[in-house]
């Protein structure tokens, strides 16, 4: 499986760069006309989810992130 990143932009989407393939529920992939980053919403505001479309700014999303560990899985 290739590795992928995903930055939590502060304030923002979150960014995510690598071989993509983004899905919807039913498993059909979105066109991502060749795009090796893409910006997913986490603010809920946009008009074109998953995709953020800036409205995280218009809506003053509140989150910025610092890394932090999982529980070990049980
Ligand atoms: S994070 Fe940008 S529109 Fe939601």
């Amino acid at each position: 499986m290739a590795k992928c990143e995903i930055k939590c932009a502060p304030n923002g989407p979150l960014i995510v760069r690598g071989d993509l393939e983004l899905k919807d529920a039913a498993g059909n992939p979105f066109g991502l006309g060749g795009r090796s980053q893409v910006a997913l919403c986490r603010c809920g505001a946009s008009e074109n989810k998953p995709f953020c479309d800036g409205a995280h700014k218009r809506v003053g999303f509140d989150s910025t992130v610092t890394c932090s560990d999982l529980p070990p899985i049980s």
